[in-house]
């Protein structure tokens, strides 16, 4: 098999990536080691900024999303049983959308079938060779029968535990990286939300967050253990949890409680290599980049990384000019950076750390004060969070 770009992975990277290929006239073959069920099911975050929404829209994947998608003006600080409300909106003119990335990809797949261009799933032993030739090729075993895809470029959108990384010689990437103390036990929640808005709360038993799938679906999140089994949680323990730390003094927290249909331990942690490209071979998505949950940035990035490499490939393909290839990573990684930054800053400001002593801790409390009573403060905190701009 042959193809312009083959794309390793079919998460909200590699999906993108593919379609907006496609929009510039560039054929691409997308593989994907699970089941096109477990893609579409998979539950992630699901906070859109605006100019994520943009794109989507620009690239005709914005009909389910306009229809569906919560549109948020601001969102809500709780600490010390009262909550600060963020005027996103007021202060950037800009607003974030919920709307679940297991949407986004099921409607990218949905765009990829409509064009009738190929997304291989449940493909095995994908290993990526030549990458540092004109010809780089990829192998894998597909339906039993063991194949090769002669590319010109390949896109290693296969996540953080994928293989595209893992094939760039050791010695020629830099790994920056943090691990958190802590993670997040999450939960689907047939209730509604106890605010249209989302609610950060920071609490000494930990931190919080209140946000939702729909006016009727909440989706809840509580700092755990690392290693938390969150199977080792009753109903009724998660419930008094959530009610504790979003509790408001002088009025009930609102917390509505319902079915669990789901739940789930996610881990937290900041991770960067640089550069994101090895020869014909570039990394986009939670293949080169992770960040802690706290300010919703992970798909947010992929979709950023991939709009620039789209366009740099399209000058590559059309016009044979390495110019735009040559300065992606960099390209990336300033943008990756920032949001690095500010994913890091908002997780530091609402956790708690058992290891703080009590002048960091009066140091967070003076910080969360600045951000909710000075307009400056709280205008740091909204453009990172509806998203800085794109280029
Ligand atoms: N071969 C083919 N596909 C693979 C391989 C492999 N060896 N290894 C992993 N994959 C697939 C995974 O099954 C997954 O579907 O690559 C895909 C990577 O998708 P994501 O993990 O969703 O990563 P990305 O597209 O970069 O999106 C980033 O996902 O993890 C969230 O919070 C993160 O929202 C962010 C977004
Ligand atoms: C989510 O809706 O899953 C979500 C929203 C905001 C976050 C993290 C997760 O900061």
């Amino acid at each position: 098999m042959r193809t312009e770009v083959g794309i390793v992975g079919a998460g909200p990277a590699g999906l993108l990536l593919a379609h907006l290929l496609h929009l510039a006239g560039i054929d691409t073959v997308v593989l994907e080691a699970r089941s096109r069920q477990h893609v579409e099911e998979r539950i992630r975050a699901g906070l859109l900024e605006q100019g994520t929404v943009d794109i989507l829209t620009e690239a005709g994947l914005g009909d389910r999303l306009h229809r569906e998608g919560l549109r948020h003006d601001g969102l809500e600080l709780r600490f010390d049983g009262t909550g600060h409300r963020i005027d996103l909106h007021g202060l950037t003119g800009k607003r974030v959308t919920i709307y679940g990335q297991q949407e986004v990809v099921k409607d990218l797949i949905a765009a990829r079938l409509a064009q009738g261009q190929p997304i291989l799933f449940e493909v095995a032993d994908t290993a990526v060779h030549d990458l540092d030739t004109t010809r780089p090729r990829i192998t894998f075993r597909h339906e039993g029968r063991d194949q090769a895809l002669d590319c010109d470029l390949i896109a290693g959108c296969d996540g953080f535990h994928g293989i595209c990384r893992a094939a760039i010689p050791t010695g020629l990437l830099t790994v920056f990286e943090r691990v958190y103390p802590f993670a997040w036990l999450g939960i689907l929640a047939a209730a509604p939300p106890p605010s249209h808005e989302l609610i950060y709360a920071r609490h000494e038993r930990g931190f919080a967050l209140a946000t939702m799938r729909s006016p009727s679906l909440s989706r809840l999140y509580l700092q755990c253990a690392p290693d938390e089994d969150a199977h080792a949680w009753s109903d009724d323990r998660i419930w008094a949890e959530l009610h504790a730390r979003l509790a408001l003094h002088g009025a009930a927290s609102q917390l509505r409680e319902g079915t669990i249909l789901q739940r789930g331990v996610t881990a937290m942690r900041s991770f960067v290599v640089e550069p994101m490209r090895h020869g014909r071979l570039f990394l986009a998505g939670d293949a080169a980049h992770i960040v802690p949950p706290t300010g919703a940035k992970g798909m947010n990035l992929a979709v950023a990384d991939v709009r620039v490499l789209a366009r740099a490939i399209e000058a590559f393909q059309r016009g044979r000019n390495m110019a735009l290839l040559d300065a992606w990573s960099a390209t990336a990684l300033a943008r990756i950076w920032k949001a690095q930054r500010f994913s890091w800053w908002m997780t530091s400001l609402l956790h708690r750390f058992d290891d703080a002593d009590p002048f960091e801790h009066r140091l967070r409390l003076a910080e969360l004060d600045y951000v909710c009573h000075s307009r400056a403060g709280a205008m740091s905190l909204a453009e990172n969070y509806v998203g800085l701009p794109l280029d």
